[in-house]
Order: C-alpha cells, then structure tokens, then sequence
C-alpha cells in the first residue's frame, strides 16, 4: 500500500460540498464546544485547516468587528471560495495564509485562539504541527481541536461486510500519513508543550439511516470507497460488498448508524 503525505480526502467541488454538509451535521457539537471556551469579542484567531471558511464564519460571529479571524489552508481553492463568502458579507477583519501549519509563517505569540477541526487526524507529523502552532499563541492563549478516535463507528445490526469499514478506513488514514485515532495522543502533546488541558470531550452522534449524521457518512463512503479500492486497502468486491451492506441498512428502518468519535480537545498555553 502506497504512504503519501498529500492530503487523503483531496480537493474538489464535490468535496467542497462534501464539507458544508459535514458543517451543517456537526455545527452543534462545534458551536458547544465554543460556548465551553468562552471565545470573547475583540479575540484573534486562527483557524487552522479552514478549507472554505466554514468554522471561520461562525468564529468570526463569535469576535465580532473588533477581533481577527485568520484561516489557514493549503489548498487555494478553498482559500478562494473563502475570500468570496468576506468580500460578500463585507467582512474587513478576515485574514488568509496559504500554506500548511508546519510550514507556514506565522506571527509569534500572536493568537488568542488557535482552533483545527479534523486537521491533525491527516499530518504525518502532528508534534511538529503542534509545535509550530503553540509558537504563534500568546501565553494563556487557547488551543482547541477537534479530532478522530474512529473507534465507535458502527451500523447496527452487524453481521454483514459493512463491518469490516473500520478496519478499512483505519487503513486509508494510515496511507495518507495520518492517524485516524490521534485524539488519544494529544493529552501528552499538550503535556509537551506545556498546554494544560482544560476540556477533552467525546461526541458520537446517532441516528437511523434516513438520519443526517447517515447521511454525513454516505457521502464519504460514496467517494472514498472508490479510493480505498484505488489504493489497494480493500478488493473492488470488498468495496461493493460493503457499499450494498451499506445501502440495505440504510433501507432498514430498524437499523442504526453510530458515528466515529470526534473530540473535542482544549488547553491553555502556561
Ligand atoms: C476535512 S477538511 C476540514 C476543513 C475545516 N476545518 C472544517 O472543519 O470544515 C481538512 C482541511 O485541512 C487542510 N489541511 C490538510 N493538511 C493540512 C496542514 N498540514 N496544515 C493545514 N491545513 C491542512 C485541507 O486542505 C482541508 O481543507
């Protein structure tokens, strides 16, 4: 199986879309996360992995006129999409860097909040993410993620080839440099970079297979298992077995679909 460090979910419209209606499923889970870190007007932030600004809107609602929102993102395109949405809502405060956190210049000690949802889960190398990113936050500064344990995804009842997925999708995570379980090492990574931890919360959200959060995986699966199999992570017929798995229990009403856990994960720069 080939390892590369390019991002593993690509960039695309489809996957642009792909992404706002993953924002819309999850913006609850995000905006209590947010309520919990009592984000203040006048705050600057950085929002890492902003792809086309989704969190950076709600972030910017949050800080106001008075306050900074950065985005962060490698992809262009994204950047792009996200430059359109300020010049409409006629936002002046919204700053962008093309580029990746490892590599990016970024002020030093700057940052109120520096925030990644489901960013770190991709990098090959997520102390050096880490490292770059509590550089650019001021002391007493707040670094909040929001990341994959994968354990947890499951659509019940079990018995038939959808039940091999996670293994699956662990594999695909693994051929992108990434780690699909790196919300269990970010406690000691805060540790290391003297970050006291202040919130670690999991959050798995459920629902029959006519549900949003059902929906939020169909659309990935519909893509990416066609990667996997590109890849070489499952056979074509493992793919189609699991596709047809996946449908039946979609069809079935007695069925119900467990998300993967995301965290959310704080602390505050000592
Ligand atoms: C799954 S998307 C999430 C986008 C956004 N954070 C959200 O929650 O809607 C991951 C994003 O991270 C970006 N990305 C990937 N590797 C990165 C890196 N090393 N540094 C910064 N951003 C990265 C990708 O281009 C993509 O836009």
């Amino acid at each position: 199986m080939k390892q590369s460090s390019e991002y593993l979910l690509g960039v695309s419209k489809t996957e642009l879309e792909r992404l706002r209606f993953q924002h819309s499923v999850w913006k609850s889970v995000t905006d209590r996360f947010f309520d919990r870190l009592n984000i203040q007007r006048g705050w600057k932030c950085l929002d890492v992995g902003s792809g086309p600004g989704f969190v950076s809107f709600d972030l910017r609602e949050r800080v106001g006129d008075e306050g900074e929102i950065t985005g962060l993102e490698p992809s262009e395109f994204y950047l792009e999409r996200f430059k359109e949405q300020c010049v409409k809502k006629g936002w002046t405060n919204v700053k962008f860097i093309h580029g990746t956190a490892e590599t990016a210049q970024l002020p030093e000690r700057y940052y109120d909040l520096i925030f990644a949802r489901w960013v770190i889960s991709f990098v090959p190398d997520p102390e050096r993410f880490l490292e770059r990113l509590c550089s650019a936050l001021r002391a007493g500064g707040v670094i909040a993620l929001q990341d994959y344990i994968y354990d947890g995804l499951n659509f019940f009842p079990r018995g038939g080839a959808f039940d091999g997925m996670l293994d699956a999708v662990r594999a695909y995570w693994y051929s992108g440099g990434g780690d699909p379980d790196v919300a269990a090492r970010i406690p000691s990574l805060f540790k290391k970079y003297d970050v006291r931890l202040i919130d670690y919360t999991p959050n798995c959200l459920a629902g029959d297979g006519s549900s949003p959060i059902a929906e939020w995986a169909h659309r990935f699966f519909t893509t990416h298992i066609h990667s996997m199999v590109e890849k070489g992570i499952i056979t074509k017929d493992q793919g189609d077995a699991m596709w047809e798995d996946w449908l039946a229990h979609r069809k079935n009403p007695q069925a119900i679909f467990f998300s993967p856990i995301v965290v959310d994960m704080a602390g505050i720069l000592l």
